[in-house]
């Protein structure tokens, strides 16, 4: 992993406590911050199929894959590379990435109550940072290769 997502930065045992604590509670936890996500950003509602139950289980799923595979946060990177490749054509800004995080943690809180704490909360909104970098780092080279 490159400095913003090294071990030495993040908090992943807070990390690990939390996706522990919501796998259970997936599927309404991605519900409620789609929801919220949507109210910042009304106009990214019609990039997303009209129902979003597969999309709650494809992020259901990536839940998953990270906390399996917190102690090889290489293979989270490569994961999250081909989800920015993936994401390029969307031609997401940082501002609606911004906006999926704050949402992202707000539901954290609304889901977890107090077990969502203040160190959770700053070690998700630093992870989510990284994500966001890496994710629109490999967009960004995506747009930079030549057509062929
Ligand atoms: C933390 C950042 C994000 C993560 C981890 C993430 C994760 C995912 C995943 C796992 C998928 C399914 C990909 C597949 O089919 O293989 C997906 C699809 C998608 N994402 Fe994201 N995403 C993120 C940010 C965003 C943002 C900010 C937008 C803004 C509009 C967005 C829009 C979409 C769209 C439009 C799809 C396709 C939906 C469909 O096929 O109906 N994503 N995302």
């Amino acid at each position: 992993m490159n400095t913003s997502t090294s071990s030495n930065t993040q908090n992943w045992p807070a990390v690990r406590r939390t996706l522990e604590m919501i796998l259970p509670l997936a599927d309404t936890f991605a519900f409620m911050f789609y929801n919220r996500f949507f109210e910042y950003e009304p106009a990214a509602r019609s990039l997303f199929k009209a129902d979003m139950s597969t999309q709650r289980k494809k992020v259901i799923n990536l839940l998953a894959f990270a906390l399996r595979g917190l102690d090889r946060p290489y293979l989270i990177e490569k994961e999250l590379r081909r989800l920015g490749r993936h994401h390029a054509q969307y031609q997401i800004s940082r501002q609606q990435y911004e906006h999926l995080n704050e949402a992202i943690i707000w539901a954290f809180g609304e889901t977890l109550g107090s077990n969502f704490n203040e160190e959770s909360r700053q070690a998700w909104h630093h992870a989510l940072n990284a994500i966001t970098t890496i994710m629109l780092a490999a967009a960004a080279e995506t747009k930079a290769m030549p057509a062929i």
